[in-house]
């Protein structure tokens, strides 16, 4: 699949839908959801609640929407909501938590991503007539920044231990729950059962083209109905989308393991190369840390590019790439291959 083509490993979000999927997309029976009429984001709706194990799910068009209306489900105006300090709805959803519940966010700084109760316990403001009231505690499972770790159960339960005991509500922000789930055998039913309302993507890893969802009770799902219409997120023959991600579930789900291993294969390789350090993935993303001060990310990716192998550079020292369907065991040796002709061209 990956033989001419481009490797790329930017993002699980770049797969394109496969020929089995768009047919999918092309049978689907569809109806203006807005009015309730469409069977297929009907029967995804269920279908999702029942993985996740709550009473109802509703359909977004990005994650991001889907975080932010479960933000504004769970929060007043003038509150705080705590979060790790490299979560996605701290830096990459464009201060939507104070643009739209006018909520201030109270990032967590973690050695490794994982937020466990104990380091955000501290930032739970106490009753005070001088601090903002503390409402909501998001967590993030997989988590992104800090190379697709897995956030164990054990400490998403003392995550919801800890916002029980202070009446707070717990959004968890699962984009990849489908990875966590798959790297440990643990069901999305399992992590979701711990916070009040869950978010899942089905446009990464999963093939999806487009689409999000939020699941938690039926009351807080009938209030997001609302919320969504309000951003703009009100969808009328999405069923086209809906059969994409039930084909995604279907067809993509139970091959994530893959991705995993494939990431593990590329983190052997390329940790062993003179001045690079892979941190060990979890699940599919590897965050590969460049330990020589000849080489800027911005240059590894130009000469990985011309290799015909995608990354991204994120941060002053680091890479990101990040395994998905549309990569295979040809595309990944690729790319390890790549990674030693880098290590090479800079031998010192
Ligand atoms: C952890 C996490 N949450 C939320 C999102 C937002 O999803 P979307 O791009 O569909 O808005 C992403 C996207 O990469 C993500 O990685």
């Amino acid at each position: 699949m990956t033989t001419n083509a481009i490797v790329d490993l930017r993002s699980d979000t770049v797969t394109r839908p496969s020929p089995g999927m768009r047919r999918a997309i092309a049978e689907a029976e569809v109806g203006d959801d807005v009015l309730g009429d469409d069977p297929t984001v009907k029967h995804l709706q269920e279908r999702l609640a029942a993985l996740l194990g709550k009473e109802d799910a509703l359909f977004f068009p990005s994650g991001t929407q889907a975080n932010q209306v479960g933000i504004l489900l769970n929060t007043q105006q003038g509150t705080e909501a705590i979060c790790e300090a490299n979560a996605h709805i701290f830096h990459y959803e464009f201060a939507a938590a104070a643009t739209w519940s006018g909520v201030q966010l109270r990032p967590v700084p973690t050695d490794d991503g994982l937020l466990t109760a104990e380091q955000a316990r501290p930032y739970i403001r106490p009753p005070s007539p001088h601090l903002a009231r503390t409402s909501l505690i998001c967590a993030e499972n997989t988590h992104n920044m800090a190379g697709g770790k897995v956030m164990p159960l054990e400490v998403l339960r003392g995550l919801r231990e800890l916002a029980s005991e202070h009446s707070l509500l717990l959004h968890l922000d699962g984009a990849r729950l489908w990875n966590a789930a798959a790297a440990t055998g643990a069901a999305p039913s399992e992590y979701a059962a711990q916070a009040d309302t869950v978010m899942v993507c089905l446009s990464k890893g999963l093939g999806g083209p487009i689409g999000s969802a939020l699941a938690g009770s039926a009351e807080a799902m009938e209030r997001a109905w609302t919320l969504r219409k309000r951003l703009g997120g009100g969808m009328r023959q999405v069923g086209i989308l809906a059969a994409a991600a039930l084909y995604a579930l279907d067809h993509n789900l139970p091959r994530l393991p893959e991705d995993h291993a494939r990431a593990r294969r590329l983190m052997e390789s390329v940790d062993g190369l003179d001045g690079f350090r892979v941190v060990p993935p979890d699940t599919n993303i590897i965050m590969i840390d460049i330990e020589r001060d000849d080489l800027t990310p911005e240059d590894a990716v130009r000469y990985l590019e011309e290799q015909g192998v995608r990354v991204l550079a994120t941060g002053p020292r680091r890479l990101r790439a990040v395994t998905h369907l549309d990569v295979d065991d040809a595309g990944i040796e690729r790319a390890c291959e790549a990674f030693r002709a880098l290590a090479e061209s800079r031998a010192r």
